[in-house]
């Protein structure tokens, strides 16, 4: 999906225009993959906009900080509030958000300790990731032949750029075989998360989701998820899943914040065929509630004020 550039992007504490918001080539960051970033939606609400639980990202912003051994040149409160004004100053209803703490240029090797530590967020309107067509009637899901990483190798608790060339192999795979999106199994066999989205499966009834401990990212969305659907009264789990279990399923779908939330028509040309009533339930709740229309979740919604 092409870029649609805003105004300024925020470098390390400054407003830039987008189209000098640039690095070096020797930027380390860019060679080794050290970095950290997260993914975070704005929405239009009847207050203005408000970002999507915002404390949350940033909280695992710098537990990927933490985990990875990068020191934040800037406080948890000072990046919430960069956030909100990078969404302000661009004038933007509603948008992608990217924050991304990376080593930047001075040094290069495998060491990152000694490089430069450097911040940016930038923003950007951005349509439905899986398409409108994927929303309204399900996507079409490859089991990759990329297994996602062992805990051991990458943990999965980190959003770390580096990481992500295992989605992007899995990706790439899936459209070239003419599927939308991948799921990738753990190391042990066992359902681990898409590309870029936690999975989930209805089977007896009752929304199932893989554990931490199948290799998955610890979706804001999917927790969203879990709240939304007990209180619409569907039970939730965490438990361990087949990719034959994903084919015989009654329902399955996928969250994250780019998606939001995508019912799966098919898994491996296996139909679950037309979005399901738990699914729809749970989606049209998701978006409603991203909207500031539900008011038992209205403290996820945080405004970014004029
Ligand atoms: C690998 C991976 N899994 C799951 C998710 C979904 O997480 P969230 O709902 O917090 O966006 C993402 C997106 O951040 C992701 O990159």
């Amino acid at each position: 999906m092409p870029l649609t550039p805003t105004e300024k992007i925020w470098m390390d504490g400054e407003l830039v225009p987008w189209g000098e918001a640039n690095v070096h080539i020797l930027t380390h960051a860019l060679h080794y993959g050290y970095g950290v970033f997260e993914g975070i939606r704005a929405y239009a609400t009847s207050q203005g906009p408000a970002v999507f639980r915002l404390t949350d990202h940033i909280v695992r912003l710098f537990n990927s900080a933490k985990i990875m051994l990068i020191d934040v040149p800037f406080s948890f409160e000072e990046i919430v509030e960069a956030t909100k004004e990078t969404v302000r100053v661009n004038n933007i209803d509603s948008c992608y958000i990217r924050p991304i703490i990376y080593t930047g240029y001075g040094e290069m090797g495998l060491n990152p300790m000694p490089c430069p530590v450097n911040v940016a967020i930038a923003v950007w309107p951005w349509g439905t990731y899986l398409g409108d067509e994927g929303i309204k009637h399900g996507i079409r899901l490859k089991i990759s032949s990329w297994q996602r990483h062992d805990p051991n190798a990458i943990p999965p608790a980190v959003k770390a750029t580096g990481m992500y060339i295992n989605s992007s192999l899995a990706k790439v795979e899936a459209l070239k075989s003419g599927y939308d999106e991948a799921a990738l199994l753990s190391p042990q066999g066992y359902v681990s998360e898409c590309t870029g989205e936690n999975i989930f499966m209805v089977k007896d009834g009752r929304i199932v989701t893989p554990p931490v401990s199948a290799g998955a990212l610890e979706g804001i969305t999917q927790k969203s998820i879990f709240t939304i659907a007990k209180d619409l009264g569907i039970e939730v789990e965490t438990g361990n899943i087949l990719r034959s279990d994903l084919y015989t399923c009654e329902e399955a779908f996928l969250s994250g914040t780019a998606a939001e939330v995508v019912p799966i028509r098919s898994v491996d040309d296996r139909e679950i065929g037309e979005p399901g009533p738990i699914t729809r339930k749970v989606q049209e709740t998701f978006f409603a509630t991203v909207k500031g229309e539900v008011d038992r979740y209205k403290d996820w919604l945080e405004h970014v004020g004029t």
